[in-house]
Order: structure tokens, then C-alpha cells, then sequence
């Protein structure tokens, strides 16, 4: 997964600046960097670190289809890349970067600031056996891209947007081509790097383009020598046998007028404004038109509802004939009034219910302000896995809310299952999402992919997760439990009333899935865009608009589900706490079934442990979205029986 590349943003052209005002999105200039950061700056003939990161798929021009979600790692030892002398060390990495799967390498390349070099040998030639040859023409069909990284910039591709009418730089460069149906192995690279003179004798990097090419009659000459072979005669990947590489580069130094702060601007594209405009109107009108109809069907018919409820009560009071008539003519009444004695009897399952909506508002904490923290520009595209970085460290904290927010709902629910509720809380999220890494690993690990999570990462995750989200979570349920609870405006009845059976819409499965369809229409096309990313390695940036769907999408959860709640409590089915949350989550259901349609769409994997990881991350993802969604759910629906049964009158 690339969630790093999550960012991407306003090129220079004057539509997508506007787009870029208008949607909160920061200005993506200066605000990457605080004041007084000291930029690198190299002098003349200064090294100049060229790093790599691993292989990943891309599509291309001619064939949009991604097909494979696998990475590879630089140094795999069948590609026979060159190796530094005294072989590759690991570059120092956040460990949000590691766990959405960068690493980061040293290369022999050297780029001296401001010297250009033509054909420079990278080592001597290598020599690719068999199986490597196979593996190598492989992944050349599977469209694979090389990622490097020369001091914090990505090396790019140029390309041009014909929706936007801009050039823009794609992060990576094509391994090999398909030429006349054969694959050809790229073994040159060109490196145009854009330099930007800041004083005297200071110069800063602010643009990085491979332009890799295939040449099947380079040499090495021996002592870093080499001779390029003709572009026109490509290096094709036989189907059998050997191949002996020469891997040659060239240095090309340009002058360029970019400031270092705005250097990243030109890997900030962002595709179709236009589409992301339709998902903001299109959600902005779901939205509106949902709570315009919530407004006036509940407001009206509750004012008149309560109003009649507590008419009726007061003609029970004038009424002292004492003989009970009376309070029958408020039970044949019909209504959510009937239910006063169950709507807050605890439901099944109390345990399982509080511990998934304290990991939910866990959850929907981390999400929010991750959103938020993007959209304030916070997240320096320049440090990567920031996003990620961001996230652990925010869901980790708020643990504290999870604890209270389970704890708080158990006591409602009359819970005496303490232990368990404080033991499961932190475990069950987490634990759920350690099980799918570990799994997935395991088939990454058996395909040598680069993907799997090192050992020691996952222990340091292991520890972050025990020494401070336990113990937050521990001491959130323990202030919730010491607190008194939250007070029932109506008193439970002893015995439970029968539900009467309910047809049409408001069956569980009708109903879940009506419920569930809105939060989706509300985000659906910025997913999109979402999976475009961490499928397609295309850059995201657009937090502005993410931020605004997130706020609708909540807006439109918690009015459904509101509006269906009091349907069914009208049907005198007073079970609304497992059906509000389930009905709510059921937008996830449609997450997956979209995530699958993109797959026919617009991935075609060669391999199985593709489609296997796919499916598991995808899975990942709909069961946190399951448990977001139906977290607002359920705290809409309490908010509004709380607020309803404590505005009428029982006796
Ligand atoms: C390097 O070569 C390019 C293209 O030939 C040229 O435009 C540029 O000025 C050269 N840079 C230096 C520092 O000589």
C-alpha cells in the first residue's frame, strides 16, 4: 500500500488554483515548512544523495489496468540492480513510512551538484540467470515502476493532464517496456535534476526526471566507464535464457527558477477538479435533502406527537375519575410513546455493543483530525509516511476517548461484565487489524514481496500499543465507570412488551441496506479518488474536499439513521441499539461492494496473492468503516430518544 502518497495538490494553473482556494485546501507552498527550517543546500560538486524505495505497480499510458498489488523490493536479488559498494544500508524511516511499505536504501548513483555526466557506468555488467530473467520479464508486463528518491524529492516522469491541460510530475519511472509485444529491460537512466541557486555558492534541489531508455550494445569499459548503446536498439528480455546487463545514467544539471518551498508543487496534480467538484454538489445535495426531510417529518410530527402525549396526559389529570379509562386511552394511542417502558431496557450483547462503539469513536477521533491536521498542511509531503505516522500516534492517543466512550455506554446499558469491558476495549480493533497485517504478511513474505511489514516493526507497534493505548484506553473506561451514568429520562418497565411484527422497509435487512445507501452516495466518488491512490500510486491531496465529505457524510449518517429509528419506534420495536449501529454500518457493505467493482474496473492482478491482499485490505477497510459508520449511527439515534422521551410526560 502507498497511503504516503496520499498527497498531491494544486498545480500553478489558474482553475485548479481556484479550485484550490475555494476548498480550504492549504497553500501548499510555504505552509510545508516552518519558518526558519534550514533547507540542504550543496555546494558546487557536493554529493548529492540519490536513495531508493521499492518497486511498485503503475499503469500506463496505453493500459490503465493495474496489475499487481505487490511491491518489490530494489535490491530483490533477481532484477540484478547495482549495488553501492560495500553493499546497500537502510536509510532511517518514520514508522509510519515503513508500515505503508517505503524502504529506503542507498544506490550507487552519484550526482554531484551541478556537474553533468554522460554514460557513467552504475557497476560492472550483471549477469541475470534463468529464473531471473523470467521474474524480470515478469514484471516488466505487470508495468513496474522504479521509485527513487534524490534529497527528499521523488524522481518523476513528466506527464500531461489533457482534463487540466498541465504538465505535472508522476512520482516513478517505468522498470522496462513492452516494444513489438516483447519486453524490454530500461538499463539507462537519464537524471535531469532541477537546481535553484539560493547565494553564493549554495545550491538547492527542486525537481527530479528520470528518462529511462533501453539499450541493448552498452559496455562497461571497467573503472566506472562505460559506453551507451543507440536508444533505437532496445534490450529485450528473452523469454529463455540469460541476459547480461550494462547499467549506465547520465547526469543532466538545469538551472531552474523554483524555490526550494514550492518545490513540491509540481507532484501536487490533481486529477478530474471536475469530478471532485460533481462528489461535493452531489453529496452537498443528498445532504441537504435529507435534512431538510428529517427537519420537517420529525420536528412537526414529534412537536404535534408531544403535544398530543402531553394533551392527553392532562385530560388524564382532569379526568380523576381514578378508574383507569383513562390511562387506556393513552395505551390504544399509538406511537414511539407506546415503547416508554422498553426504549431503554439494555439490549442483547451489551459487552460486544460498548466495546465496538468505544473502538468506533476511537476511530472517528483518529479520522477526523487526521483529516483535519492534512488540511491544516501539516503533512509535509517532504516527510513521507507522514499520513500514517499521523494516524498511529492520533488513534494511539485517543484510546482514552475509546476507553471512556465504552465504559460510559456499558454503564447505560446496566453492564456488570466490568473486566471484560475494560480488558476487550482496547484488544478488539487493534487485534483485529494486527490478525489481517499478519495474515497478508504471510503470503507477502512467502512471494519475497517488499511489502511485508519487518519483524521489529510490528514489535515496536506491539509496544506503542501496550505501553500507551492500553493504558489510556484502561484509564478513559475507569473515569467513565467512576462517573454516575447517563440518566434515562423514562423508567424501564419489568417485563419487556411484545414487539409487534413489522413488515416492508422496516424489516432488518430492507432497512439496513436503505440506511446504509446515503453515508455511501455522500463519499463514493471521493473514494474513488482514494483508491486511485493507494491502488494506482496516483498523489492525493485534496484534504479540503475529504474534509468537507467526512462532516457531510457524518451529517447524512446520523439523519438516516435518526429518521429510520423513529419509523421504527412508531412500529413499537424498541430494539433501536444493535439496529441503529448495524443499519448504519451497512454503508460498508456497499464500500465493499465497490471496492470489488473497482477491480474489475480498473485492476486486472496476474496472481492470486494479489487478489488474496486486495480482498484482505479491502475487508480491513469496510469492517472499520463498519464500525465508524454505525458508531454515528448509534450515537444519533441515543442523542435523539433521549432528547424525545425526556420532552413528554409519564406517569
Ligand atoms: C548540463 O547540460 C544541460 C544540457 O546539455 C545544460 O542545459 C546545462 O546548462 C548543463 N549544466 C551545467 C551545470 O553545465
Amino acid at each position: 500500500m502507498r497511503l504516503n502518497d496520499l498527497f498531491s495538490a494544486p498545480s500553478a494553473s489558474a482553475s485548479s488554483l481556484l479550485t484550490t482556494l475555494l476548498l480550504l485546501t492549504p497553500a501548499p507552498t510555504s505552509a510545508f515548512y516552518l519558518p526558519g527550517t534550514a533547507f540542504p543546500t550543496y555546494k558546487h560538486g557536493d554529493q548529492v544523495p540519490l536513495f531508493v524505495n521499492h518497486l511498485t505497480p503503475a499503469d500506463r499510458d496505453h493500459d490503465t489496468q493495474v496489475r499487481s498489488a505487490l511491491a518489490f523490493d530494489y535490491y530483490h536479488p533477481a532484477f540484478h540492480f547495482c549495488k553501492p559498494d560495500g553493499g546497500p544500508q537502510n536509510v532511517r524511516e518514520s514508522l509510519g513510512s515503513i508500515l505503508f511499505g517505503d524502504r529506503i536504501q542507498t544506490s550507487p548513483y552519484v550526482l554531484k551538484m551541478g556537474v553533468n555526466e554522460t554514460c557513467k557506468a552504475a557497476c560492472k555488467s550483471q549477469e541475470l540467470g534463468l529464473r531471473d530473467v523470467k521474474f524480470v520479464g515478469k514484471r516488466i508486463y505487470q508495468n513496474f515502476n522504479l521509485n527513487w528518491d534524490v534529497d527528499g524529492l521523488p524522481a518523476a516522469q513528466l506527464k500531461f493532464d489533457q482534463d487540466t491541460n498541465s504538465e505535472f510530475f508522476s512520482p516513478g519511472f517505468a522498470l522496462g517496456e513492452i516494444r513489438d509485444e516483447k519486453p524490454a529491460l530500461n538499463n539507462h537512466y537519464d537524471i535531469v535534476v532541477e537546481y535553484h541557486q539560493a547565494g553564493p555558492d549554495a545550491f538547492r534541489v527542486v525537481g527530479v526526471l528520470v528518462q529511462p531508455s533501453s539499450r541493448a550494445d552498452s559496455k562497461y569499459l571497467g573503472e566506472g566507464k562505460a559506453e551507451c548503446g543507440d536508444e533505437n536498439k532496445p534490450l529485450y528480455v528473452p523469454e529463455k535464457g540469460k541476459l547480461e546487463v550494462t547499467y549506465t545514467y547520465s547526469v543532466i544539471w538545469v538551472p531552474s527558477s523554483t524555490t526550494f518551498a514550492t518545490r513540491f508543487d509540481k507532484y501536487l496534480h490533481v486529477y478530474d477538479p471536475k469530478i471532485h467538484w460533481f462528489s461535493l454538489i452531489n453529496a452537498a445535495v443528498i445532504v441537504t435533502f435529507l435534512i431538510s426531510m428529517v427537519s420537517t417529518i420529525l420536528i412537526r410530527t414529534l412537536k404535534k406527537d408531544i403535544a398530543r402525549y402531553n394533551r392527553l396526559d392532562q385530560v388524564n389529570l382532569d379526568d380523576l375519575s381514578g378508574t383507569g379509562i383513562a390511562d387506556e386511552g393513552v395505551q390504544e394511542d399509538s406511537g414511539w410513546k407506546l415503547v416508554h417502558g422498553d426504549v431503554f431496557r439494555p439490549p442483547k450483547n451489551p459487552l460486544l455493543l460498548s466495546v465496538l462503539l468505544g473502538n468506533g469513536a476511537q476511530l472517528f477521533m483518529m479520522t477526523g483530525f487526521t483529516i483535519a491536521i492534512a488540511l491544516l498542511g501539516f503533512l509535509s509531503p517532504s516527510s513521507r509516511g507522514s499520513l500514517a505516522t499521523v494516524m498511529i500516534v492520533l488513534y494511539t492517543l485517543f484510546g482514552f476517548i475509546g476507553g471512556y466512550v465504552s465504559s460510559r455506554v456499558y454503564k447505560f446499558f446496566h453492564g456488570d461484565a466490568w473486566k471484560q469491558n475494560f480488558a476487550y476495549t482496547p484488544v478488539a480493533l487493534p487485534g483485529l487489524v494486527f490478525a489481517t497485517f499478519f495474515l497478508l504478511n504471510l503470503f507477502l513474505w512467502a512471494k519475497q514481496s517488499s511489502g511485508a511489514v519487518p519483524f521489529t516493526t510490528m514489535l515496536v507497534m506491539l509496544l506503542i500499543w501496550f505501553v500507551i493505548s492500553v493504558p489510556l484506553s484502561i484509564t478513559g473506561s475507569w473515569v467513565a465507570f467512576k462517573r454516575p451514568s447517563v440518566d434515562a429520562p423514562v423508567h424501564t418497565n419489568q417485563i419487556p412488551r411484545q414487539i409487534p411484527p413489522a413488515g416492508g422497509y422496516l424489516r432488518p435487512i430492507p432497512c439496513a441496506l436503505l440506511v446504509g445507501a446515503l453515508p455511501f452516495g455522500a463519499i463514493f466518488v471521493e473514494l474513488y479518488f482514494i483508491m486511485n491512490s493507494i491502488w494506482h500510486g496516483k498523489v492525493y491531496y485534496m484534504f479540503g474536499f475529504l474534509f468537507v465529505c467526512y462532516g457531510l457524510m457524518i451529517m447524512t449518517c446520523a439523519s438516516v439513521t435518526v429518521l429510520m429509528m423513529y419509523f421504527l419506534l412508531c412500529a413499537e420495536n424498541y430494539h433501536w441499539q444493535w439496529r441503529s449501529f448495524l443499519s448504519a454500518g451497512c454503508a460498508a457493505i456497499y464500500v465493499f461492494a465497490y471496492a470489488m467493482i473497482y477491480w474489475i474496473r480498473s485492476l486486472s492482478f496476474a496472481s492470486w496473492t494479489s487478489g488474496v491482499l486486495y480482498l484482505g485490505y479491502s475487508a480491513l477497510i469496510s469492517v472499520l468503516f463498519f464500525v465508524l459508520t454505525g458508531t454515528i449511527g448509534f450515537f444519533a439515534t441515543w442523542l435523539f430518544t433521549l432528547r424525545i422521551y425526556r420532552s413528554i410526560k409519564v406517569d
